[in-house]
């Protein structure tokens, strides 16, 4: 029983929080009983006459009746009141709060012992404003407001559910964090600006004619002192509770003012110019971003240029971002298991985090990512909430294909969207066999996106893959997992094999064959909750496989690669062109195979590329151009027309930016043919396509003077921090605003 809707709720402190989750209750959930406490007794006769609440009485009478025990009371009378609550709350109650420090109420919450622990599930709303009391309460108060919940060790992943769905049904978008990341967090960002116009206002009061000053006090006073109005005792509250994490930040502040103040002494107008220049361009984004008038998700620095100049060698050792294909599937997997997934090493790349951010709106408690770690409290094969909204899936057709997949069997209607490159990519791929499944999905005209999708029940099919796809072979796949008998995929030719290591990871029963190209489930078995870790992204490594590979004096190490067999096509061809490339350390990690490359300079030569090798180097063919250039004679690359249709057309994009660099390209319909030769400088366009713009940079490192690429904001959907790596290990790079 995992819905609030089933529960009986009791608010513990009817002020503007509590007074506005009881009003947004009330609305979201008219037959509930509604059951609080508070010291004000004309407050509670006010909330029954306004019929917000049914009932009030004692912390214990009240406790003892509650199914969902809701705390909303400032920090300290939290901590003060928890042992009252434990003592009188039914055994199988589930307790929240609302507190915005969650260290102080989780340190008296671990002295109430394990039983305690696994009940409390803390949670807070980032939502508010300067008014108090339960006059200034509202029912809409947290619609569309994120609301944290930081989930103990000990509860329960359905406990964690019903609070979810708790917000949830108030509007609320339910984000997950660890504890002491969310005391950093909101020390920071709400904490600070409290005190900061608390201390505005303070320092006016105490000046010599203070009247005077108030009286010619202008809007800009008014806006920044808006937070001083906050109710004071609550705000004392937080600064004690937080006093840890928001003395840090405090230190911080006032380093920053006295560099100011210096500044201004100094009559130094650069510096004053750059500091606001700076913060005013993070604040613009940062509205831009997050409180855009339509809920359209954009990029926010699409308009990302780099500039390359030549020369260096590429050494040292690194380890690239987590490999996106694995960081996609562990979310998926994770959301719809029983228990709890932790995940080491996940790419922290938009394209993953758009997904973490569906399943979030899903109704899935996500925690993190924070260093790459994350938790899902995962909701069962059946446990997903209808959307309220389209599901954005950027510029990932992963994400696209797989989640068609899954939210095709769903009880609910989905819709998928993406940005402008995924909206034209091609999904009839996967709504063909789908549709055979007996999905009903709506799409553009010519099978592109948004996909609307209808969910109902599934029957398994047989079916043949017209290209070597993971795609469209995850899709059915997980689609698989919910239909009625088997669903049989079967590939012309190996493709990665991810999915169905990870379903076996997930103790899903995995159909075996003797025939290596088939792979199939059956419907109607349960994932239970696993460890990931996700080994470094193969795709990614690629860019400085090939910059150790053509730079005169490289040696490079690459940690933690992945090197599952279906993806080294990279490792195969660069090995076949002469490259000097060795593994070593290879082991197994969580179902995957992982190695350290080390990669040395050696001269290249050109190569026929053998079709066995194109799906198992699909993604890494722009930057096998770029070796191609570098190499001696002609490369030939016949049969990747899939080429055509990734985030770019690939052929077509890598073949304008290498002939604007003095390299020979001649193009196919389903391939190239690069002469390698000496690069020129100029400027490219990387037409949007992250692993263009990455290729381009390495290209720079050979030519014979700077390389400039255009469009290169989408490298953050893959590999975030691609410039500061390049640069640690020698690529003379520079990202910049165009
Ligand atoms: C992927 C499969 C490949 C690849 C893409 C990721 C996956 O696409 O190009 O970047 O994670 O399954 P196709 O399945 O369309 O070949």
């Amino acid at each position: 029983m995992s819905d609030i809707a089933e529960k009986s709720i009791l608010i513990i402190g009817l002020g503007m929080i509590g007074g506005s989750v009881a009003r947004g209750l009330r609305k979201a959930l008219p037959h509930r009983v509604l059951l609080a406490c508070d010291k004000s007794s004309e407050t509670l006769e006010q909330a029954k006459q306004d019929k917000v609440i049914d009932e009030s009485g004692t912390i214990a009478a009240m406790c003892a009746k509650a199914d969902v025990v809701i705390v909303a009371l400032p920090p300290l009378t939290i901590a003060r009141l928890l042992p009252e609550i434990a003592l009188h709350c039914k055994s199988d109650a589930i307790i929240t709060d609302v507190a915005s420090v969650k260290s102080h109420v989780l340190a008296i919450s671990r002295e109430l012992g394990e039983d305690f622990q696994r009940k409390f599930v803390p949670a807070h709303p980032i939502a508010g404003s300067e008014k108090s009391g339960y006059d200034a309460s509202i029912s809409d108060l947290f619609t569309n407001r994120n609301v944290i919940i930081t989930p103990q060790s000990m509860n329960a992943p359905e406990s964690i559910a019903v609070i979810n769905s708790l917000w949830r049904s108030l509007g609320a978008n339910v984000l997950g964090m660890s504890s002491e990341r969310h005391d950093e967090v909101l020390a920071a960002t709400s904490h600070l600006p409290h005190l900061l116009a608390y201390a505005i206002v303070d320092v006016l009061v105490k000046q010599e004619q203070s009247e005077d000053i108030f009286r010619y006090a202008a809007g800009g006073f008014a806006d920044f002192s808006r937070l001083a109005s906050s109710d004071a005792r609550m705000w004392a509250d937080i600064f004690i509770a937080n006093s840890a994490a928001t003395g840090r930040v405090l230190d911080a502040y006032i380093e920053n003012l006295h560099s100011l103040k210096t500044a201004i002494e100094n009559k130094d107008h650069d510096y004053l110019k750059n500091v606001f220049s700076q913060a005013k361009q993070t604040r613009d984004n940062f509205i831009n971003t997050h409180f855009k008038p339509t809920n359209q998700e954009t990029m926010s620095n699409s308009k990302l240029k780099f500039c390359v100049d030549p020369g260096g060698s590429i050494e040292g050792t690194i380890r690239v971002a987590g490999d996106k294909s694995i960081s996609h599937r562990s979310i998926i997997l994770g959301a719809i298991a029983d228990g709890t997934t932790h995940i080491k090493g996940f790419l922290e790349g938009e394209d993953a985090l758009n997904t973490v951010a569906a399943f979030r709106e899903m109704g899935v408690t996500i925690v993190g990512p924070e260093n790459g770690e994350l938790t899902i409290y995962g909701v069962g094969k059946h446990g997903l909430k209808a959307p309220r909204k389209s599901l954005y899936m950027g510029n990932s057709g992963t994400a696209m294909r797989l989640l068609t997949g899954l939210l095709s069997a769903q009880s609910f209607s989905s819709e998928l969207t993406g940005d402008e490159s995924l909206s034209q990519r091609p999904m009839n791929r996967i709504v063909k066999p789908l549709r055979e499944m007996g999905a009903l999905i709506d799409t553009d005209t010519d099978g592109t996106p948004p996909l609307k999708i209808t969910g109902r029940p599934l029957k398994g099919i047989k079916y043949d893959m017209p290209m070597a796809s993971a795609q469209v072979k995850s899709c059915l796949l997980l689609a698989g997992l919910y239909a009625e008998g088997l669903t049989e995929i079967s590939e012309p030719a190996p493709c990665r094999d991810h999915t169905e290591r990870m379903l076996s990871g997930f103790s899903y029963p995995m159909k075996k064959y003797t025939d290596e190209g088939t792979c199939g489930v059956e419907g109607g078995h349960n994932l239970s909750g696993t460890e990931i870790e996700v080994p470094a992204d193969v795709s990614s490594a690629a860019f400085f496989m090939v910059a150790a590979a053509i730079t005169p004096g490289s040696d490079l190490m690459l940690e933690h690669v992945g090197i599952n067999p279906t993806r080294i096509g990279i490792v195969n061809l660069l090995g076949k062109m002469g490259a000097d490339i060795s593994l070593s350390n290879e082991r197994l990690v969580g179902g995957e195979p992982v190695a350290d490359l080390r990669i040395r300079y050696r001269p290249l030569k050109g190569i026929e590329v053998p079709m066995d090798q194109i799906p198992l180097a699909i993604d890494e063919f722009p930057v096998l151009f770029v070796a191609a250039a570098c190499a001696e004679g002609k490369t030939l690359l016949h049969g990747a027309e899939e080429l055509r249709v990734k985030e770019s057309d690939r052929i077509d994009a890598m073949a304008k930016g290498l002939e604007i660099l003095g390299i020979r390209v001649e193009t196919f319909p389903d391939g190239i043919c690069i002469t390698g030769g000496d690069i020129g400088g100029g400027c490219v366009d990387s037409f949007g396509d992250h692993r263009i713009a990455m290729s381009f940079a390495i290209a720079g490192l050979r030519a014979k003077s700077t390389v400039t690429i255009a469009n290169c904001g989408n490298v953050a959907t893959s590999f975030p921090d691609f410039v500061e790596l390049a640069s640690h290990v020698g690529v003379k790079i520079v990202a910049s605003v165009e």
